[in-house]
């Protein structure tokens, strides 16, 4: 790993101071102490590496927005099932901090799995929101593992706005509701899906598919755009906007479908009749890599990047 201070070239020329690696709850929760006594406003980005431009674009929010930001890179097992990727996810941990350190991020929080769950650890953090079909249908227990974690990072951290992808909206609408109920006084900050020109959305997971497969990925994103042009020609019943976009998945060669809803954002529950801010929701399998993708029904994806 490369050492806390070290200089790390980048573009040839310019050379950037790599970010402050933090290792233990104890030592980020000096650090936020020296933070609150002189004023500081913590931004959180909460990762598990393998950073890519959507993870990137929420650093650039949270430094717009907070006078320190710490991104915590940190590869949950509580939140992956049996015989989901935990072992294949990808571990980067070295270039990770280089483009950390071009964007200059001063602390990254790099904890090991027994500082975080050692010997005797008990707790688990059960978050009822974000409704029980789609991805807490698909991965029981998923939920519980994220909320767990981001509680401790809350929790060690004390930042006053946390930063998570919309493509991950579930998820959101458990952190959401998990800093309510527990009066962790985060704010939490949803930025837009970072996608390539072609409309696949980044995630870390897409480097695990090969050329061929990420080709194929890119039904996800063509489904939410199918479902968007129908209701825009005037469709608006849930269940043939869903088969729309359902259907876009189906027919692509080696994808599995897992789910396609559209549904209300304030409960994950499908809807009869849709609306503009009806949100639909996909995820399929292939090369036995699990993706999901989200849109607003009434927006056009944007591709730009
Ligand atoms: O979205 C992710 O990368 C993870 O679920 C998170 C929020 C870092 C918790 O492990």
């Amino acid at each position: 790993m490369a050492e806390r201070g070290a200089r790390v070239a980048s573009g040839g020329s310019r050379a950037r101071t790599l970010p402050e690696i933090v290792t233990t709850p104890d030592e980020l929760r000096r650090l936020r102490l020296e933070w609150t006594r002189s004023g500081r406003q913590v931004g959180l980005v909460p990762t598990m590496g393998a950073l890519h431009p959507g993870h990137l674009s929420l650093v650039a929010l949270a430094q717009r927005e907070c006078s320190t930001v710490v991104v915590s890179i940190f590869i949950n097992p509580l939140q992956f099932g049996e015989g989901e990727d935990y072992l294949a996810y990808p571990r980067q941990l070295e270039s990770d901090l280089a483009l950390l350190a071009e964007r200059g991020v001063q602390v990254c929080y790099c904890p090991t799995v027994d500082g975080l769950y050692p010997d005797g650890f008990a707790t688990k953090v059960v978050v009822k929101a974000g409704g029980d079909l789609w991805e807490a249908a698909r991965r029981p227990g998923h939920f519980a593992g994220v909320a767990t974690v981001v509680a401790k990072l809350f929790a060690s951290t004390g930042p006053c706005r946390a930063y998570f992808g919309e493509k991950d909206v579930q998820q959101v609408a458990v952190v959401r509701r998990l800093a309510l109920d527990l009066d962790l006084g985060v704010e939490v900050v949803m930025g837009p899906t970072i996608r390539d020109r072609d409309g696949l959305a980044l995630s870390s997971r897409n480097q695990l598919l090969s050329a061929a497969g990420r080709e194929s990925a890119r039904c996800l994103s063509r489904a939410l755009t199918k479902a968007g042009e129908q209701f825009r020609a005037g469709v608006v019943r849930g269940v043939d906007l869903t088969r729309a976009a359902a259907s876009v998945i189906e027919q692509e060669p080696g994808v599995e479908l897992h789910y396609a809803g559209v549904v209300d954002p304030s409960d994950f529950q499908p809807v009869e009749v849709a609306s503009a801010d009806s949100r639909v929701l996909v995820s399929a399998q292939l090369e036995g890599v699990h993706l999901i993708d989200t849109s607003r029904l009434g927006s056009p994806l944007q591709l730009e990047r």
